[in-house]
């Protein structure tokens, strides 16, 4: 005798090349009816990475880049973005189930801040397991999958009322395919000035304009339609500790020998910026 769950109300689908089949909770694992299971890991996200899958062009960040992220995010300093994001993530159906996909939801805070009272309909991808092993341990209520974002999701079809991208992965065609028509995009990309201070010093060049327009293009080439865009900027002093967070998380990778140049400095007023963009299906 097996116990059936409804697996927090999300669709996930199997991950064995060509199966896709709907996959079902049974007691620690997920099973599709051609009999292919995945355990749940005993930190409680579901790991459905095929070995194939596991290299990527983008292998998911690093450990040292997530562990950056998680002290950065506890710190405080996306508060302000996450005030920016949260009329984007209000209900925009009657519908009483609202599931939320976050491609490349990294160490997980940002779910819990924007998500907290819909834990079941929540679901968050990651490549890398240190972040997705995190994420779960902050909020073990909501859904975590070990899954390569660029190899197919493994959601159903127009499953999905929302997918959030923040500084993540954007396959545009697979975000069309799991959300329901009219269902909304949220991207979100550092801004032009992200950084700039601590891009100066370390002198870095490139990734100084903002990208969110070709996004908008790509997206609009993929079947959405641009809703809004915000602008998210503020100044904030940072000690020592934090600009060495700042550098080891970004994704510009910056080079020992660059971050050397920072040495010594004591506290740096740096900008923090990105562009937010709401999008619809159509
Ligand atoms: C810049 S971080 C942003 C994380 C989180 N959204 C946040 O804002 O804190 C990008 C994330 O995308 C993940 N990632 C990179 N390539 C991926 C892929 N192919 N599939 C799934 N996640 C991926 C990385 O592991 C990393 O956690
Ligand atoms: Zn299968």
């Amino acid at each position: 005798m097996f116990a059936f769950y409804n697996l927090g109300m999300f669709q996930l689908r199997c991950t064995v090349r060509d199966c896709q089949q709907l996959l079902e909770q049974r007691e620690r694992e997920l099973v599709c009816d051609a009999g292919h299971h995945f355990d749940r890991a005993r930190q409680g996200y579901w790991n459905l990475l095929q070995p194939q899958d596991k290299k990527s062009k983008q292998p998911g960040d690093t450990d040292e880049a997530v562990l950056a992220r998680h002290r950065w995010l506890q710190n405080g300093y996306a508060q302000s973005l996450i005030e920016a994001l949260r009329p984007w993530c209000a209900a925009n159906t009657s519908e009483a189930i609202q599931r939320t996909l976050d491609l490349g939801c990294g160490e997980g805070s940002f779910g819990p801040a924007l998500f907290s009272n819909a834990d079941t309909s929540y679901c968050g991808i990651d490549l890398s397991k240190r972040a997705i092993k995190l994420a779960a341990r902050g909020w073990p209520a909501a859904t975590w999958v070990l899954a390569n974002a660029d190899r197919g999701l493994p959601v159903s079809d127009q499953s999905v009322h929302r997918v959030i991208s923040l500084f993540g992965r954007r396959p545009v065609a697979e975000v069309h395919r799991v959300l329901v028509p009219g269902g909304n995009c949220i991207v979100a990309v550092p801004g032009e000035e992200d950084l700039i201070e601590l891009r100066e010093r370390t002198q870095q060049t490139g990734h100084s304009r903002s990208r969110w327009e070709k996004i908008v293009d790509d997206m609009r080439r993929g079947g959405f339609e641009m809703v809004e865009q915000k602008h998210w900027q503020r100044n904030v002093e940072l000690e020592p500790a934090a600009i060495t967070d700042a550098l080891a998380m970004t994704y510009r990778a910056v080079r020992r020998s660059q971050r050397s140049r920072l040495e010594g400095v004591q506290a740096m007023n740096v900008t923090l910026a990105a562009d937010l963009i709401l999008l619809r299906r159509n």
